[in-house]
């Protein structure tokens, strides 16, 4: 047992919202060294826990100790003066400005009259950078940025103080493997220093593997903690959700009709070569490879968004040309983009209307829209989906992070494609979610939907698909039927080692 005192002490800490009693007297404390998990379904407290923590939310009641002393953490500040940063689930960073103009926003160096130390502030920033190995610099403008990277500058940001405690909030959720493990490196690294990690994320691989310690909320209530390597993934879950999770349902084989989309020899660029594939009514197809094997370019390619160099695209057996998403939507195709927040809602609208956007135009009669349909659009997929919203009328940009990418499902689902394609359909969901959002994916393919569904986890990909196609650099290495996949195999073929690469 350790008998270090802890860094930091939460103590009944209560927070509500208009409609929300978001966190409802938990307790939390965070050792030296130790590397805390924060578990939780979407929507149950954890992001509005660790703002609490970091001075962004004031509490309705409850303590927060640093040490032994009692801290007011009245702003953001207050908690970066007595060593707690924190590194949040959305990105919040300045797209105009330089990395290191981001990195050390309100804090840039100044030479004696005032002026900012560029010189200084550049190779400070190059320092923090080297440190995450990443490629690119500290003049880099931030707007020029992959998501994956505008992460990697938000963690840099955490390491300019030298902190007690770190907060991540799902950081590995836009993340590639490969920075991935710098950032396990880097947690490792803070960790030998004595620093204390909270580390929310729905990845119970990651959590198995780098946390010492996991406290699990439910519906704002605090559940329990648990030593990592005292439990396992069920107990979690059972924790999270409050029952056993059935995985027991089997794959309902369904039957299928034509070919809805054919892609023959389709490339585009230098992003993908000479794919090939067809998708019938009631199919599932995974397309499953690394990040940046090409998947989501194919997907935005057939959704309009980019333009083919070769090749064509059938639908019905009919070639067609699809110039722009809305040709796209017009002849049935949707796509749940991977980028959720910035493709797929209007943060400060409601929850109804972002669902029912697209189809604006088919809801209008005269001068109004339709209310009474649109809400019931929003109650059909709330239910569905178990979205977690006080009403429609709550503003998008409130909801959890989880919730809102159910938000966005929904609006894509609601327009009733003929083909759906759903990039990474669970990333941020948490596991309950993620079991039913598979079942409804299934459930839409009986219904006659052919569906794509992207993805970089195998779980996922074996679990939702009819057939399985596998990616490396741009090109279709192999395809699978469910019965004949192994995850062996899948593996070879997506790291580009299979032998026989379908012509
Ligand atoms: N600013 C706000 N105004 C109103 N309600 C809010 C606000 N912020 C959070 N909530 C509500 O508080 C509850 C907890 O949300 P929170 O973001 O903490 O969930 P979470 O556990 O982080 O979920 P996720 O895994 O989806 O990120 C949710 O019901 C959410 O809608
Ligand atoms: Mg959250």
């Amino acid at each position: 047992m350790t008998d270090q005192s802890p860094i930091l002490r939460l103590e009944n800490i209560v927070k509500a919202f208009p409609g929300v009693r978001a966190l409802d007297g938990v307790s939390l404390d965070l050792r030296p060294g130790e590397v805390h998990a924060l578990m939780g379904e979407n929507g149950a407290g954890k992001s509005t826990l660790m703002k609490v923590l970091g001075g962004l939310h004031q509490p309705n009641e409850g303590k927060i100790y640093i040490g032994e002393k009692q801290v007011v953490m009245d702003r953001p500040q207050t908690a970066k003066q007595n060593g707690v940063v924190f590194i949040h689930q959305e990105l919040s960073l300045a797209d105009e400005l330089s990395v290191a103009e981001n990195i050390f926003l309100g804090e840039l160096p100044r030479k004696s009259l005032g002026r900012v130390d560029w010189e200084k502030l550049y190779t400070d920033t190059d320092a923090i950078l080297d440190r995450l190995n990443v490629g690119f610099n500290a003049r880099t403008r931030v707007g020029d940025l992959s998501i994956a990277n505008q992460q990697m500058v938000e963690i840099a940001r955490a390491l300019t103080v030298d902190p007690r405690a770190v907060i991540f909030d799902e950081p590995t959720a836009s993340l590639t493997d490969s920075e991935k493990v710098v950032l396990f490196d880097v947690i490792a690294d803070l960790q030998s220093r004595g620093v204390g990690v909270i580390y929310i994320s729905h990845r119970m691989e990651e959590i198995f593997k780098i946390t010492d310690r996991i406290s699990v909320l439910r519906d704002g209530s605090y559940r329990g903690t648990l030593n990592t390597a005292e439990t396992n993934e069920e107990d979690v879950t059972q924790l999270m959700i409050g029952r056993k999770l059935d995985l027991s349902r089997n794959k309902v084989q369904h039957e299928m009709g034509d070919v809805a989309l054919e892609v023959r020899n389709l490339s585009c660029g230098k992003l993908f070569h000479d794919v090939s594939f067809t998708v019938r009514k009631g199919e599932v197809v995974g397309f499953y490879g690394l990040v940046g094997a090409g998947r989501t370019e194919i997907a935005e390619t057939i959704f309009g968004l980019r333009e083919p160099s070769a090749g064509k695209i059938l639908l019905d057996g009919q070639e067609v040309t699809i110039n722009s998403p809305q040709d796209a939507i017009a002849r049935g195709i949707s796509l749940v983009p991977e980028d959720r927040k910035g493709q797929g809602l209007v943060l400060g609208m409601n929850c109804r209307d972002n669902m029912t956007l697209p189809q604006i135009g088919e809801l209008t009669s005269g001068p109004f829209t339709s209310d009474k349909a649109e809400v019931a659009i929003f109650d059909k997929y709330h239910d569905a989906l178990d979205i977690r919203t006080p009403g429609w009328r709550q503003t998008v940009g409130n909801l959890s992070g989880g919730n809102q990418q159910k938000i966005v499902i929904g609006k894509w689902l609601s327009m009733h494609p003929k083909v759906l394609i759903v990039d990474e359909p669970t990333r941020g969901i948490d596991v309950g979610s993620k079991s039913e959002i598979h079942n409804l994916i299934r459930d839409l393919a009986a219904q006659g939907y052919a569906v794509i569904v992207v993805s970089s986890e195998m779980p996922e990909v074996l679990h939702v698909s009819d057939r399985i196609v596998a990616m490396f650099s741009g090109r279709v290495m192999r395809e699978f039927t469910t019965e004949e996949v192994t995850e062996n195999n899948l593996v070879q073929a997506i790291s580009g080692l299979s032998e026989d690469r379908v012509a």
